[in-house]
């Protein structure tokens, strides 16, 4: 071996050398979270966090996240860091009707499935007070809550709370909306379909008393020839 083979050699023995001494710097002592520490008095590792320490981005100040203006009110917009489009709304029509329709209604008439089943009837959207309230008044009850509601903060993020108060302000439209303020084809429509209920395609409800089944069109026979079933009589 002459000396051009033997130096890149011993220079990777070295680097080889050099690692296997880091090992040292791997295994040095540490605290584990919340673990015990002899250092600090009182013998806990973890250090108290300093008063109004912030996380950062966790800074959760402003009306985008009160809801309410310099003045602690509600604010009457969607604060600008929101942005008011039609996707918006679809979205805060999904997250409604999944979180707060079970009790305020799909029309926010407050007549939700766990109201008709005992829970404290909310007031209805389409009652003057909240027609008229402002929208952060919407976003703020569902941040800190509103007497027996709790909030919704853990579950709903900021800007799903916006999408939410401003779907909420279409639901009211919807029930108020004046006829001038459509356009000439809609106002005909709905002319039409006052003039003529029936053809209009009255939204389904289901019928009164519980019946959920699906109704068995006449032209396939019951298998038991149209006595009254009893539960046995069901076969795969
Ligand atoms: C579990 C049932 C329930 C759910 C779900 C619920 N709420 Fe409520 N909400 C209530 C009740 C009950 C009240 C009235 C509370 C009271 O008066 O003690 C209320 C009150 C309100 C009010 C205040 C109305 C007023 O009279 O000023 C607003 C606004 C509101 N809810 C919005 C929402 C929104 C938005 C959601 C969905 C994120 C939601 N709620 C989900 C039950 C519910």
């Amino acid at each position: 071996m002459n000396t051009k083979t033997i130096t890149p050699l011993l220079a990777a023995a070295a680097c080889l050398l050099a690692t296997g001494c880091r090992q040292n710097m791997h295994n040095q002592h540490k605290v584990k979270p919340l673990g015990e520490s002899t250092f600090f008095a009182g013998g806990q590792g973890a250090r108290p966090i300093p008063a109004h320490t912030v996380a950062r981005g966790d800074l959760r100040e402003g009306a985008a996240f009160t809801g309410l203006g310099a003045d602690n009110k509600p604010v009457a917009q969607i604060p600008p860091e929101i942005k008011l489009t039609r996707e918006l709304l679809v979205r805060g029509q999904e997250r409604y009707n999944i979180y707060c329709s079970p009790c305020h209604g799909r029309l926010g008439d407050a007549n939700g499935m766990i109201v008709q089943r005992g829970y404290k009837r909310p007031t209805s959207y389409h009652l003057e007070r909240l027609r008229t309230a402002p929208i952060g008044y919407f976003f703020n009850v569902m941040t800190e809550g509103y007497g027996v509601m709790p909030t919704y903060a853990p579950q709903i993020p900021v800007a799903d709370r916006w999408a939410i108060a401003a779907y909420i302000r279409v639901l009211q439209y919807s029930q108020n909306a004046k006829l001038a303020e459509l356009s000439p084809a809609d106002q005909q429509q709905v002319q039409e379909q006052l003039a003529n209920p029936a053809a209009a395609g009255e939204p389904h409800t289901p019928s009164a008393g519980g019946s959920q089944g699906v109704q068995r069109p006449a032209s396939i026979p019951r298998e038991n020839n149209g006595r009254t079933e009893s539960p046995g009589d069901h076969k795969p």
